[in-house]
């Protein structure tokens, strides 16, 4: 297990290009299995989630190529899913494997899927899925902890989601693009992946699809997958990723930093954009970037609340909680996505942050300072929040268990300190032998 030694106090200064989004990539990944051409994605991010995503699509008997090579673009044959199939052993290390379950239905007209199971930051049903698949024509049985699903055509039909579920939403897309007649998805999410994977599912099939990015989709199914249009190859790049994006923005404010961060549309973050200006953050917007600027005046406190898209990202929740730490005055993060998504909170505190939690709330009051410490990661996004504090923090931060980081960051670590932070990444072994003693020139 690596671990970072992180030495607080370095301004940044330049630019960074984020990865492809890791929730795009994951889904177009997903959809794939529906292609029986060769489908060719540029730029996918080396990223553990993607990593697990290819393997699980090795294991149905999907060929996957070009994985290690340098230019990060790889190549899917799908043309013949031996297996319909997705194990526990596979799905509880990443949620996101259950998207395989619609495609594998649609394509195989049967499927087995292990439940999810719940996950540091929530339960997370997928009720929503289960009962649009079936409001589709697909007979679902659960047993023995696994999804089995059965239909020999699914039917277009009239879904209403009574929350705006991401995954719920992807994985009615995927299965009504092969299904017969009209299906519209009502209170659908509005996330920018999701309008991603409508124009790769587009592309690949041919279907009309309207209206993904409101909360009405229509989609004008094709009845199978024999009926996609008649290309001999796919070749797609996802979106860039607006929450790596959205990191390396706080990272700059609460550095009091100058750097510009690129590949990615500053309309998929317009929320947080919003929230850093009214706070006091000076931001230059590009078509495919933003540029922040040294701010001369004291930032001020905030009253946020995560919501569905355009709303605040939950996925952005902690590291602007990490910003927040450090503003004077009282300010306040209510959550409503996930239950449990407060975990940074004692990290933080560890640092010398002053944070209350109220229920589904977090009240925090600004410090001057915050000091490095030891602490853990314990999910994606509250260990990139560790990671800003870190860098803002005086003297020297230790955070473990950075796999969690290394989910959904590509190359972080070296991304921050091509912009002059002082992070070493190491093993346990080497921390030890270390003793302490670590070398950041
Ligand atoms: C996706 C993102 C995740 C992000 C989340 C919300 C991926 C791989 N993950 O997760 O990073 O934080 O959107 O923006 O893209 N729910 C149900 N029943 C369901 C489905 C969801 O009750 O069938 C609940 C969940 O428990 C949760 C809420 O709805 O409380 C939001 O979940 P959802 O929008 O589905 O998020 P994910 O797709 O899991």
């Amino acid at each position: 297990m690596d671990l970072f030694i992180v030495k607080g106090k370095q301004k940044l200064s330049g630019e960074v290009k984020v990865s492809s989004a890791k929730n795009s990539v994951l889904k177009i990944l997903a959809a794939s299995l529906l292609c029986q051409k060769k489908v060719f994605l540029k730029e996918v991010p080396q990223l553990q989630d993607v990593k697990t995503m290819l393997d699980l699509l090795r294991s149905m008997g999907v060929l996957v190529h070009g994985e290690s090579t340098d230019n990060n673009e790889i190549s899917l044959d799908a043309s013949i899913i031996e297996k319909p199939v997705a194990s526990y052993e596979q799905v509880k290390t990443m949620r996101a494997s259950i998207l395989v379950l619609a495609p594998l239905l649609a394509r195989c007209k049967r499927a087995k899927v292990s439940l999810p199971g719940g996950c540091a930051i929530g339960a997370r049903p997928i009720d929503l899925h289960l009962k649009g698949l079936k409001k589709m024509g697909a007979k679902i049985q659960l047993r023995g902890g696994y999804v089995y699903a059965r239909c020999e055509q699914l039917q277009g039909a009239k879904i209403i989601l009574p929350f705006p579920s991401v995954g719920a939403t992807e994985t009615l897309l995927m299965a009504a693009v092969c299904a017969v007649g009209e299906t519209t998805i009502e209170n659908a999410a509005r996330e920018p992946e999701i309008e991603d994977l409508a124009h790769f599912l587009r592309k690949m099939s041919g279907v009309k699809i309207q209206g993904e990015g409101t909360p009405i989709i229509r989609i004008q199914g094709c009845g199978g997958v024999s009926e996609f249009n008649e290309l001999k190859t796919l070749h797609f790049q996802a979106m860039g990723d607006r929450i790596e994006a959205a990191t390396f923005i706080i990272a700059a404010v609460m550095t009091q930093s100058e750097i510009t961060v690129k590949g990615f549309n500053p309309h998929h973050i317009r929320s947080v954009l919003d929230n850093l200006t009214q706070m006091g953050a000076k931001l230059e917007e590009f078509t495919d970037g933003v540029k922040v600027k040294v701010q001369q005046d004291q930032l001020q406190a905030l009253q946020i609340d995560t919501a569905p898209y355009p709303g605040f990202p939950t996925d952005v929740q902690a590291q602007m909680m990490a910003l927040l730490c450090l503003v004077p005055g009282s300010s306040m993060i209510t959550e409503h996505i996930f239950e449990n998504r407060f975990m940074h909170v004692p990290e933080l505190q560890r640092m010398g942050a002053e944070i209350t939690i109220r229920g589904s709330s977090a009240v925090i009051k600004g410090v001057e300072q915050m000091y490095g410490a030891q602490v853990m990661c314990t999910d994606l996004r509250a260990s990139a929040a560790l990671l800003l504090a870190a860098l803002c923090a005086e003297g020297q931060s230790v955070i473990r268990r950075v796999y969690h980081i290394d989910r959904g960051y590509q190359q972080i670590d070296q991304k921050l300190s091509g912009l002059g932070a002082k992070i070493k990444r190491m093993s346990q072994q080497q921390f030890k032998e270390s003793e302490g003693e670590i070398d950041h020139e």
